[in-house]
Parts: structure tokens; sequence; C-alpha cells
């Protein structure tokens, strides 16, 4: 093996310790561009139609970006990566339906809420409804997910499944290789919706949760900019277009009422 000259690891380790900056609110309006990142696999939130990325939130997030004065310009990846890629500056905002947690407030600067929810039970029985009768049953969720922390905390889950994404949870679920998911209780809605013979029965919210964008920790210019844009796009109308057009109803926070 070779050794590396002392010199050369220091510098190694100096490149690794500096964080690339996120962009503040001036540099992004001077380019023009805001890189937005989402996953693509969360339908009816962001998903690819074809080649297409869609959805409620690609569809919020381009009038937000628009309000700003902005050109989006998207990236999808793995769940799991959106956030970290704050920090590296890959991108400038992340929207992939990420509740606000404490937790996350520490790595990320969340903008405004821009729906609420809550992650529901999903099985293939009317027998599991409540928390309570998830009790020695195998769950599955989404991996880095609000619900893949509220579920192991339940009392008496026998085991908690992780996915990379949500629809190889509801694969998991459909083979019954598991008791239940849990998931967001629009997407859950929409399954029963566009799959009314499948057998999917809800059950009740174990969670409730506040939706937001995030930038880089600190990057409060940037997020403070989206939040002003976004209350814009709910008080003009064309938020609850986008929301009619998806869930049939206003899916906006009450307090943003
Ligand atoms: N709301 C949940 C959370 O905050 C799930 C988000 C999942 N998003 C996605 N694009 N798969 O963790």
């Amino acid at each position: 093996m070779r050794i590396l000259p002392a010199v050369t690891l220091l510098a190694a380790l100096c490149v690794a310790a500096t964080a690339a900056q996120a962009r503040p609110l001036e540099s992004v309006r001077k380019e023009g561009t805001l890189r937005i990142a989402t996953e693509g696999h969360y339908a009816p939130f962001n998903f690819f139609q074809g080649k297409q990325l869609t959805g409620f939130e690609v569809e919020i997030a381009e009038l937000v970006a628009h309000k700003m004065g902005l050109q989006p310009q998207w990236k999808a990846l793995g769940f799991d990566a959106l956030l970290t890629g704050l920090q590296q500056d890959r991108w400038d905002v992340v929207i992939a339906s990420h509740a606000i947690t404490p937790e996350r407030a520490k790595a990320v600067t969340f903008a405004a809420p821009h729906y609420c929810s809550g992650g529901t039970i999903v099985s293939l029985t009317p027998r599991l409804r409540s928390a309570s009768d998830l009790k020695g049953k195998l769950i599955a969720v989404q991996t880095g997910t609000t619900y893949a922390a509220e579920v192991q905390r339940l009392p008496g889950v026998q085991a908690v499944k992780n996915f990379p994404t949500d629809a190889d949870a509801r694969s998991a679920l459909v083979s019954k290789r598991v008791d239940a998911m849990v998931t967001d209780r629009f997407v859950a809605k929409e399954l029963l919706r566009k799959s009314p013979a499948a057998g999917f029965h809800l059950g009740e919210m174990v969670t409730v949760e506040r939706i937001a964008a995030a930038m880089a920790l600190g990057n409060t210019g940037l997020a403070d900019a989206w939040s002003q844009a976004l209350q814009a796009v709910m008080a003009d109308g064309s938020y609850a277009k986008v929301s009619q057009k998806y869930f049939q109803e206003d899916i906006r926070c009450p307090a943003a009422r």
C-alpha cells in the first residue's frame, strides 16, 4: 500500500470538511433558475407520467417558482438522498412530502407548509383499523419516512419492514408479505380510487403532519421567499385549482385557510 503524503491527506480532509455553500436567494435570482429535487414515485404528489414529472407538488412548486420569477429545473432521485443533497448544494429546494419534524428541522430549514395530512393504516382487511390493531403484525413503510419512525414506536408491533419506495411497501402488502402498511392518507385514498377492486381498507391516521418544502439549513432568505410566493399562490386561486384537480378538495393546512 502506498502511503499518502501528509499534505495530500490534510488537503483531502479539508475538502471533506468544507460543505458546499447553499445558494442564497440573491444568487438564485441572478441565475434565474430554481433547482428543485423530488422523488417521483409518490403519486399523486410527485410521480412520472411516462418521462414527464408531474403531480400535486410538482405543479405547486412550478407555480411558486414562477411567482418568484424563477424557472424551475427538476431532478428526481431516491427519497433518502433528497435532504442531504441540500447541504451539498446539489439543488436549492426539496419538495417530496416531507413532514416538518423537530429532528429534520435540525438539518434543514423548512418553508411554510403546502399541505396538511397524516400517516394512515392501509391493509387488506377491515379488522386493522387503529394503532392497537397492529399488535403482533408486520408493517411495511418506506425507508426514511416519518411513518417508519412512528410505527417503530407503537407498542406490540411485531416488526417494521422498510422499503426503498412507497410502491415497494404496497407490493409487499398486495403479495401478503406484510399485514399492513402506513402511508399518506391522500396517497392511500388515491390508491382506493384507482384500484377499487384491489380490496384495500383504510384504517385510522397514526400521525398528523404539516408538509413543507425544505432548503439547506440556514438558507432562510430562500425559504422566506418560497413561503411568500406560496402564500400568493394560495391567495390567487391557483393553489385551490390544482388541489381540486388532484384531490377534489382543498388540502392546505387549516392555519392557511
Ligand atoms: N410524509 C412522510 C414523511 O414525512 C412521507 C413522505 C414520503 N415522500 C415521498 N416522496 N416518498 O416522511
